[in-house]
């Protein structure tokens, strides 16, 4: 069984944090509830992860919202979501600039309403100057979607296609790539979240449904975190090296 080792230092703990808040609707349906009460107590359970992410000086925190794929859900579920969302960012809003999160909204505007495409702008102005922690919810976000739109700026641009203008024009080009990936729920998968931000993250996956997801279970990913060796492709004893020639 994992043993969590104790966090050391603040070196050991992640930068930029992603979240696949996968278990809402099987949260639901354990109490006999409509799935959008998962995805109420889910929103719930998002606004306490800010917190801790804040009190735990986390810089980034993404998460992942609503899918390119999320279309294909029941009709109810879907304006379920987005009114979740536009009511939650009216009630929050005020609230996450006090606390100095800015908000940011990646992913696809197009398919979105009037509505709510204003209301992730209005967030986003409204907290553009804070600094604690960016808070990006992927909106309608496809990592494949995000390289796709990033090659077509290129190609508009006339611009040669590298890594680094690559990367520049994916919809993350705010924030260093996820140190940590979660994804809740018990699943063991990807999902088309940030297929390329994440080719060096840290992967933890967490049995607890999104809802049910708290303080003790996200120390424990940070514990396990701070236990891994990051090795970027080179081995142990470069890295040994590069830390003690620092
Ligand atoms: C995946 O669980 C979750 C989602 C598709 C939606 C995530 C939304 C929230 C956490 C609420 C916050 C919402 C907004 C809009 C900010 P699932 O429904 O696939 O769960 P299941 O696998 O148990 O069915």
């Amino acid at each position: 069984m994992f043993k969590p080792k104790a966090v050391k230092s603040p070196a050991a703990m992640p930068r930029h944090v992603a979240i696949v808040m996968d278990g809402n609707g099987r949260w639901a349906k354990k109490r006999f509830l409509p799935r959008l009460a998962g995805h109420r107590q889910g929103y719930e359970s998002l606004r306490r992860m800010v917190e801790l992410c804040l009190q735990r000086g986390i810089a980034v925190l993404t998460v992942f919202a609503f899918s390119s794929e999320n279309w294909k859900r029941p009709v109810e579920e879907v304006s379920g979501l987005m009114d979740l969302l536009v009511k939650g960012l009216m009630r929050e809003v005020p609230k996450l600039g006090e606390q100095g999160v800015r908000m940011e909204f990646p992913g696809e505007r197009q398919g979105l309403s009037e509505l709510v495409r204003s209301s992730l702008e209005q967030a986003r102005a409204q907290t553009a100057h804070n600094d604690k922690l960016v808070l990006n919810i992927c909106f309608n976000y496809g990592g494949r979607w995000d390289i796709v739109q990033a090659a077509q700026q290129l190609a508009l641009r006339g611009e040669a296609i590298t890594e680094d203008s690559l990367s520049g024009a994916l919809s993350l080009a705010h924030v260093p790539d996820p140190d940590l990936v979660i994804r809740t729920g018990g699943e063991q998968r990807i999902s088309n979240f940030l297929l390329w931000q994440s080719a060096y993250s840290e992967f933890f996956f967490s049995d607890k449904l999104w809802p049910d997801f708290d303080a003790a279970e996200f120390d424990r990913a940070l514990a396990c975190y701070a236990g891994r060796e990051r090795r970027f492709g080179l081995i142990s004893e470069q890295l040994a090296a590069s830390s003690d020639a620092a």
